[in-house]
């Protein structure tokens, strides 16, 4: 065979040993033995070994893995990956339904789909090509899997029909109860530690570095959920592009239905809950989703999720075991959580000796006494929680369980806020949990990342009276930790298992500390805010403050009233970031933080001008939306819906999902949702056109004027020439 029959041989082996891979994965009816599936193989690996040249990123050859991930590269997504908001049960479905009948006066259909238990991925198709697989990670970015995805059979790697250039596909990586089963024999038998359920043992594998490890463990993947640009997406509801997509070769579920009211959702959610059992792999729920795209932009998202879709949790399994007793937790912000030690039980493939009580209403509730039989619940990644007292079993004389009075650590009196159910330690900056906990806070991942302090070593630091708040970690030298070592005792989340850890500050570790340490004052305000650990503002919150108010001068100093225009904080939130700013003590700490030059104002973007050219269109960055709540709407032809939004963020506005009396005006593409047009109009709230739109924010100069020029993209992605003007 020469070179040339030798590229033809490999392109058809490819094609062959793909269809192939997609009747035995997929249709689950192969047409092949397994003998002559190998032999076209071993055809293609050996072809391809002489000829190297000819090896191309989506040959069947690559899906057996062997290439090495040293350190998985974190990735941005092209559209952030929300998660779901949950029901536990049919009236929260039915206040899902009447929520979304307030919005949308036409039928709205939904397509009920089974809630794989997995890890979400999204995977990225360039011209029918795979080109990338990327984790949830925190949602906006997530880690770079491709190698490691591409081992799972039921990825297409070529698609086939008429697929678009460019889209995402999203779905669920999953471990099938077999591939679970064997790997967990395997693991027992080489004395290994097993995996708790099939998830963990999926998330474990998908960030492996050796691919080929990845191969054997045989993951699988459903896909749910069809991205694009809103401007290209050539389908008119969710059923449609699912369909279309089991057509281009991807996986997905036979297990669904078109539901129109809420007795035909609950009858797909009964049936399942009972035949879940019966599946080759976990399901922890149902997902029911709008399935018109016009009603799901019209129903926009909260911060966190869409308001066209919802998860039914099935309820978690229970087990029964005999109350030891009880230990008192103090949070980071003085909470006390009171913890049941239990009589050892298996329970959903772990063993479980501790459960929470919540609080002391809880305790109350369950009129729970000392050496009760209880019923406990598991449930995916919830603590197990005790949910009754079997009191056909209660012992004579038993005594009842009575919350606390005061702090198990420090011995302040414990107080009640009013509507709230938790007792609280007061001591806020005397009470070492709490002191731990903020400092802990403070360093992880999302805040300061600070990592390196991690596993303890906050606690060694603590109890050397080296800190006494995150302040106090900018004035550690070397060789104030250098050396330093304790003897400490950890919980393994998952078994529950205690075991005991030296941690000690080499050379190695002291160094990193302090570099991590200097690195993190460059961390943006928006996390420097989130890591104060004021209550209440988690990491969402702290960066629509941080935007809104441009620096921690002006939130000391805002009213509760200016706080709460800011988008998704309330009067709690508000109170809870005054009350915090009130105690002289966390301003003496911020300005220490000054001192040690942290960020406490918010970035500005470059000052160079930024102009992008939309046709003949000039735009020029500035502020001149700075103030506007603006709604956008429909479908544009200059630009993608996401690219207008940007560019409104770009020049200071804030975007809005619904039209309220605050909407400065609204951008109307083409199909606007008539629910919108008919509220924007009832309020009086203008109606811009794209055109009106781009026209107002036109600047007047224009590039033809001799100044350098550099064409790039814009921070909204879109193509437009970049000006400085120094
Ligand atoms: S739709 C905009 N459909 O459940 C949200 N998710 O919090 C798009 N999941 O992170 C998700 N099965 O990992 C969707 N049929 C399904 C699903 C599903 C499992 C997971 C997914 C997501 C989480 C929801």
């Amino acid at each position: 065979m020469n070179k040339e029959e030798a590229k033809v041989r490999i392109a058809e082996l490819s094609k062959i040993i793909e269809s192939h891979n997609y009747n035995y994965y997929i249709l689950a009816q192969p047409t092949i033995s397994d003998y002559d599936f190998d032999m076209l193989l071993n055809e293609l690996i050996s072809l391809e070994q002489q000829y190297p040249e000819f090896i191309t990123a989506d040959s069947p050859t690559q899906r057996v893995g062997g290439d090495i991930t040293k350190e998985f590269q974190t990735v941005k997504h092209r559209y952030p990956m929300l998660s779901l908001s949950n029901s536990y049960n049919i009236e929260e479905v039915k206040d899902f339904i009447t929520r979304i009948k307030k919005t949308i006066e036409e039928d709205v259909e939904f397509v009920c789909e089974l809630k794989f238990d997995g890890i979400s991925i999204s995977l990225t198709y360039e011209n029918g090509l795979f080109v990338k697989a990327v984790t949830r990670g925190d949602g906006t970015q997530g880690d770079d899997v491709t190698t490691n995805v591409k081992t799972i059979r039921t990825i297409p790697l070529r698609l086939k029909g008429d697929y678009p250039d460019f889209f995402e596909m999203r779905g669920e990586i999953i471990m099938p109860h077999s591939s679970f089963n064997a790997i967990n024999a395997e693991r027992a038998d080489l004395g290994q530690q097993t995996f708790a359920n099939p998830r963990n043992a999926a998330a474990g594998t998908i960030k492996l570095q050796d691919s080929k490890e990845v191969a054997r463990r045989k993951l699988d993947q459903y896909c749910y959920f069809m991205m694009m640009d809103d401007d290209k997406m050539i389908f008119k509801n969710h059923y449609e592009s699912l369909m279309a997509a089991r057509q281009w070769g991807f996986n997905v579920s036979n297990f669904m239905a078109l539901c129109k009211n809420v007795e035909e959702i609950e009858e797909f959610i009964n049936y399942w809950d009972e035949k879940r059992k019966e599946l080759p792999f976990d399901i922890d729920g149902i997902v029911i989703k709008v399935n018109d795209f016009q009603q799901r932009e019209t129903l926009g998202f909260t911060a966190k999720s869409p308001r066209w879709a919802i998860a039914y949790k099935f309820k978690a399994e229970e087990a029964h075991t005999q109350l030891l007793s009880v230990d008192f937790q103090v949070g980071r912000h003085g909470t006390v959580t009171p913890v049941a030690n239990l009589s050892p039980v298996q329970l959903a493939g772990t063993i479980v000796k501790r459960a929470t009580l919540h609080n002391a209403d809880f305790i109350e509730q369950l009129d729970l006494h000392y050496d009760d039989i209880v019923s406990v619940e598991k449930g995916g990644e919830i603590i197990p929680k005790i949910t009754a007292v079997d009191l056909n079993h209660r012992k004579d004389g038993s005594q009842k369980v009575t919350f606390i009075t005061h702090c198990p650590e420090c011995g302040t009196q414990l107080v009640n806020i009013e509507g709230e159910t938790a007792w609280y330690c007061p001591n806020t900056l005397g009470c070492p949990p709490q002191i731990k906990g903020r400092i802990e806070h403070f360093i992880s991942r999302k805040a300061m990342n600070i990592e390196s302090l991690g596993e303890g070593k906050v606690e060694v630091l603590f109890d050397n009276n080296l800190i006494k708040d995150y302040s106090d970690l900018y004035n550690l030298k070397y060789n104030d930790i250098f050396g330093l070592e304790k003897i400490i005792t950890v919980e393994d989340e998952n078994s529950q298992e205690k075991s005991i850890r030296k941690v000690s500050f080499k050379e190695k570790t002291a160094n990193n500390i302090i570099d991590a340490i200097e690195k993190s004052k460059s961390v943006p305000f928006a996390r420097v805010l989130f890591a104060l650990g004021i209550k209440y503002v988690g990491e969402t919150t702290a960066k629509l403050i941080a935007k809104a108010m441009g620096s921690i001068d002006n939130i000391i100093n805002a009213s509760v009233e200016e706080l709460t225009d800011i988008e998704e904080v309330g009067e709690k939130i508000a109170i809870s970031i005054k009350d915090f700013f009130a105690d002289e003590r966390n301003i003496n700490i911020i300005n220490k933080l000054k001192e040690a030059g942290l960020q406490f104002e918010q970035e500005k973007k470059d000052t160079a001008k930024v102009f992008m050219s939309f046709g003949n269109q000039q735009i020029i960055s500035n502020d001149q939306l700075s103030g506007m709540s603006i709604v956008v709407s429909g479908v544009f032809s200059t630009m993608s819906r996401d690219e207008i939004k940007q560019l409104i963020e770009d020049l200071g506005g804030k975007n809005v999902s619904s039209i309220s009396s605050k909407t400065t005006f609204v951008v109307a593409g083409d199909k606007m949702g008539p629910e919108k047009r008919k509220k924007a109009e009832s309020l009086g709230i203008e109606i811009k056109s794209e055109e009106e739109f781009l026209e107002m924010i036109k600047g007047q100069q224009t590039t033809d004027n001799g100044q350098q020029t550099l064409s790039t993209e814009s921070t909204s992605g879109v193509q437009g020439v970049l000006e400085f003007d120094f």
